[in-house]
């Protein structure tokens, strides 16, 4: 037994008459990294599903015994990564063009014999929507966690890379939801850090990147932009000076000689006091184009972010506006940035709140690569102790129309590349997990980890979809009993929205750590992230007699955002300042609205922690108990948004709850 859980890798024995599995290897070679995986994960699946020994024949040989026979066989007509998984009575057949297909398609057909869903007539083709579906580690090398919730790195300890076990199962639990590229250092990159690019660590850092060769994942760095000074003693980083220029060639040379299958650098610039290309009065393209060029000759991606605001901004201006700064920084640049970059945008403008709309630089940009960033990490969504299946979040950015186009203009389109024919785009997730015993601090909480992958993989895929094969990955439940994990997950979200900051006013947060509520906690600060209460109403003016925010979406979008009447409700607070009298569609008033959803969000929050105890006895008892802890102090929580909320606009607004209800004063 390891010091870690097995996720929904756990393999438990499910009922089967199967005793015995041959496995045959055709168009592959039995040597290839990835079809060793493959082979032990087969070895290893179905010992543990069937408790059957699996019997490798060599390569072309045919199975014909008794049990399930099961041909890994290569087929060029389906695409890269894809798969496609069948079965007529005992024989199973797994096709893919490539390697990495063709383990994608044995998980997918563990997963089906785990759920009892590999009928004796079956068929399932799959195709990755996402060229590039990647995990972004926010992991510092002294092993802390930026934003992480779920104990302490398992990469790094004192400034130090561990490469073991642990390493290995985190691959295959990547690999298992079809990630293919894993960045492996916060996106502030500082102090050790910012020598991963150095001899100091790149035997470790081949070791690690071996590991995850074997499940076909490319690793990734986070880039210090400013190297050159700090790492080549130069005085600057100008992205244009032929000196600094030559320091990064002659560096990714050697890096690239030491970590050939390094995929590439992933750079936050002039954000949030990174340094960047601005200090030297050049452009975002510049400072992108130049390492794409560099890195160029090795074929590597240079994934350049888009998070660029003003983060000391004055609380008395109401003009400038954080939401603008992604748009008005990169807008213009559009078709300026070289093939090998990658923009990474955040998913609303702001940072990862409970609701925001979709950034319009999603398709406001149509000549450049672009790639969706999203955050699982709970940061500012309940931090893996309150739940919030994130996956419906997501799915509505995904399927948002952005009118780039006639057709094909939802942001899924665009970062597939259907929308523009790019190959080099994708989504991303900054990542949830930790060295926890059981890696996502929240036992459920490791639903949005599968959820991303299987999401980003394939992006038709439903929320409860979703939600319903993690469930049975994970735990050995009846159907009814599946049903209210499902449930609770599909219902989380709405409740910590109603609860904490609804209709797209975000924030309210405690400063820095992003837990519970502090209404006023970023009110007067520099982080541009204001709500602008007042003993009138709430909510910022974004339409075109505000900031003008609105004015960057297409017009299909922007007249709706623009105006209080038509724009939806759930973004209402985002982009207007709304008196509290106004009346919502349901005829209730704004200020009743907030009381209401308060009180719904804590209730049902308890309602959820109940249905959880329906499961005693059900679930494996640590899990059970790691959970209902996490409920427990979810209400408290909730208990505290409630009551903090609603005292603080009942004492701005003086008006009393319709329903009589305890507000304090
Ligand atoms: C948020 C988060 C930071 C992080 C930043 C980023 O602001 O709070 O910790 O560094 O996002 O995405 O770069």
């Amino acid at each position: 037994m390891s010091d870690w859980t097995q996720l929904w890798l756990n393999y438990r024995k499910v009922s089967c008459d199967i005793n015995s599995v041959n496995v045959s290897i055709e168009g592959f070679s039995c040597d290839n990294r990835i079809i060793k995986s493959l082979i032990s994960e087969l070895e290893r699946g179905f010992k543990g599903l069937l408790d059957a020994d699996v019997n490798i024949l060599a390569e072309g040989g045919s199975g014909k015994a008794d049990g399930l026979n099961v041909a890994i066989k290569k087929e060029t007509s389906i695409l890269a990564e894809g798969y496609r998984v069948s079965r007529k009575g005992s024989d199973v057949l797994v096709e893919a063009s490539d390697e990495r297909g063709a383990l994608y398609g044995t998980y997918h057909l563990l997963r089906m014999v785990n759920s009892g869903e590999l009928s004796d007539d079956y068929e399932k083709k799959c195709e990755p929507d996402n060229p590039l579906r990647m995990m972004n580690h926010w992991d510092n090398m002294d092993g802390s966690i930026e934003r992480g919730y779920s104990g302490r790195s398992f990469f790094y300890k004192n400034n130090e890379i561990t490469v073991d076990e642990r390493t290995r199962d985190y691959a295959r639990f990547m690999a298992s939801i079809g990630i293919n590229g894993v960045v492996i250092n916060n996106v502030n990159v500082k102090d050790a850090a910012s020598y991963l690019i150095t001899d100091r660590y790149f035997d470790k850092l081949k070791e690690m990147s071996d590991v995850f060769a074997d499940y076909g994942i490319k690793m990734y760095l986070s880039l210090n932009f400013a190297s050159p000074i700090e790492l080549g003693g130069m005085e600057v980083c100008d992205p244009l000076d032929p000196d600094v220029i030559k320091w990064w060639e002659d560096k990714c040379k050697e890096v690239f000689t030491a970590l050939p299958d390094l995929g590439g650098f992933l750079v936050k610039a002039d954000s949030e006091g990174r340094p960047g290309p601005f200090t030297y009065g050049r452009t975002q393209a510049d400072g992108a184009n130049m390492l794409a060029d560099v890195v160029k000759p090795y074929d590597k991606l240079i994934i350049w972010r888009c998070f660029v605001y003003n983060c000391t901004q004055d609380w008395r201006d109401t003009k400038t506006d954080r939401a603008r700064a992604g748009y008005d920084y990169f807008k213009d640049l559009d078709g300026k940035y070289h093939e090998n970059v990658i923009l990474q945008i955040k998913n609303g403008p702001m940072d990862f709140q409970i609701r925001e709309p979709v950034s319009p630089l999603l398709g406001g940009l149509t000549k450049t690569n672009q790639m969706l960033e999203v955050q699982i990490a709970q940061e500012y969504t309940g931090q893996q102790i309150d739940l919030c299946y994130l996956i419906p979040l997501f799915k509505e950015v995904i399927d948002f129309k952005t009118y780039c186009q006639k057709e094909k203009d939802t942001v899924a389109d665009i970062i597939s590349g259907r929308a523009f024919g790019n190959k080099n785009c994708g989504i991303a997730a900054v990542i949830n997990t930790g060295n926890d015993l059981n890696w996502t601090g929240n036992d459920l909480a490791a639903a949005n980890l599968y959820g991303f992958g299987r999401l980003a993989f394939d992006m038709s895929l439903s929320a409860e979809e979703i939600a319903r094969e993690w469930v049975k990955q994970t735990y050995t439940l009846e159907k009814e009993d599946e049903d209210i994990i499902v449930n609770m997950l599909l219902n989380s979200r709405e409740i910590y929205e109603k609860y904490t900051c609804p209709l797209g006013i975000g924030w309210m947060v405690t400063p820095n750590t992003h837990y519970g509520p502090s209404v006023d906690g970023y009110e007067y600060s520099r982080w541009g992230t204001y709500h602008r209460a007042d003993h009138l109403g709430l909510g910022v003016d974004r339409s075109d007699k505000g900031t003008g925010y609105a004015m960057q979406y297409y017009p299909e979008n922007a007249s709706k955002y623009n105006e209080m009447d038509k724009c939806p409700e759930e973004l209402l607070l985002f982009f207007h300042h709304v008196p509290y009298s106004y009346r919502l569609k349901d005829g209730r008033t704004l200020i009743q609205y907030i009381y209401d959803s308060h009180f719904e969000g804590e209730s049902r929050a308890e309602e959820i922690a109940g249905d959880w105890e329906k499961l005693k006895g059900k679930i494996p008892d640590d899990s059970f108990n790691r959970v209902k802890n996490r409920f427990e102090r979810q209400i408290y929580n909730a208990k505290e948004w409630r009551d903090q909320v609603n005292t603080y606009f009942y004492r701005k607004s003086g008006i009393a709850d319709e329903k009589g209800r305890k507000i304090y004063e």
